[in-house]
């Protein structure tokens, strides 16, 4: 465990609120199975989002948006079963909420049931309030997602840096108030403007977690495959590789290879 990690009780998203209060930072990062989970739980982590970047990481799809409800709920599943002491949160995937609120409250009822996670989270801001409050008003701890929403990538056409234009940051502080206000636990504020994300963590109590957001928000988050360097060929500014597990990877199965193809494993001390 990390040795930042001094308090070894569960978190909830009171404690995270309590984090903000005394300006302890949130490391928050995703996980999608149980063996990463628990490496990352016991790492000291605050946080893990079972996010719907599985549909890329795991699933191989170019956008999130092909990951289905049943999908999240497995992912779900199988990393709460890793977890001791980091909040869990599961994405709502794409479709599962939008449509209107009953059904986005039976979608967050499945998640919550059927995978044991703490909180779920929604992208979105004024567009999706009433499922947001509906999902809260049986007491589903919700994360907003505001700026880049991956889920409207087929609206926005590309994944640039949002709300650089006044308009859309003054609609994206609305939302962030809103949010607050309506009762979320917290908020991922995804690639947006490092001066606007600090405004935006300045003026609402709920804790804030950017990625790509900069460093005056109360915690961060990131794609647990990227920053570990599983991930080829993704390297926005706001990515920072903290191993290069594809070379360490790539080096030990090809090791394998050799020592099956050369008869050098099994030993005789690997065999019964
Ligand atoms: O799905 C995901 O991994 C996310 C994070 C990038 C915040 O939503």
């Amino acid at each position: 465990m990390s040795t930042y990690t001094e308090d070894k009780r569960k978190v909830t998203t009171r404690r995270l609120a309590e984090m903000k209060q005394r300006g302890e930072k949130i490391a928050m990062l995703t996980a999608y199975d149980f063996s990463m989970a628990r490496l990352v739980d016991e790492a000291g982590i605050d946080v893990i989002l079972v996010g719907d970047s599985a549909s890329n990481v795991m699933a191989g799809n170019v956008t999130t948006l092909p990951m289905t409800l049943d999908q999240m709920i497995y992912h779900a599943k199988s990393v709460v079963k890793g977890v001791n002491r980091a909040l869990v949160v599961v994405d709502m995937p794409f479709g599962s909420y939008q449509g209107n609120s009953k059904e986005a409250l039976a979608s967050a009822i499945r998640i919550m049931k059927e995978s044991h996670a703490e909180a779920v989270k929604m992208e979105g801001g004024s567009e999706i309030r009433e499922s947001i409050e509906r999902i809260l008003s049986a007491g589903i701890p919700v994360m907003g997602h505001l700026g880049l929403t991956p889920q409207s990538i087929n609206k926005f056409g590309t994944y640039n840096v949002r709300a650089k234009e006044e308009a859309e940051a003054n609609k994206l502080i609305e939302d962030a108030k809103m949010l607050e206000e309506i009762g979320c636990f917290s908020l991922v504020l995804e690639k947006i403007p490092a001066t606007l994300a600090t405004k935006v963590a300045q003026e609402v109590s709920i804790p804030v977690i950017g990625i790509g957001a900069g460093g005056g928000v109360d915690g961060q988050v990131l794609v647990v495959h990227d920053m570990l360097g599983m991930t080829k060929g993704f390297s926005p500014r706001f990515l920072r590789r903290y191993a290069d597990l594809s070379t360490v990877i790539n080096e030990a199965i090809g090791h394998y290879v050799e020592d099956v193809k050369t008869s050098d494993f099994p030993n005789e001390s690997e065999q019964y």
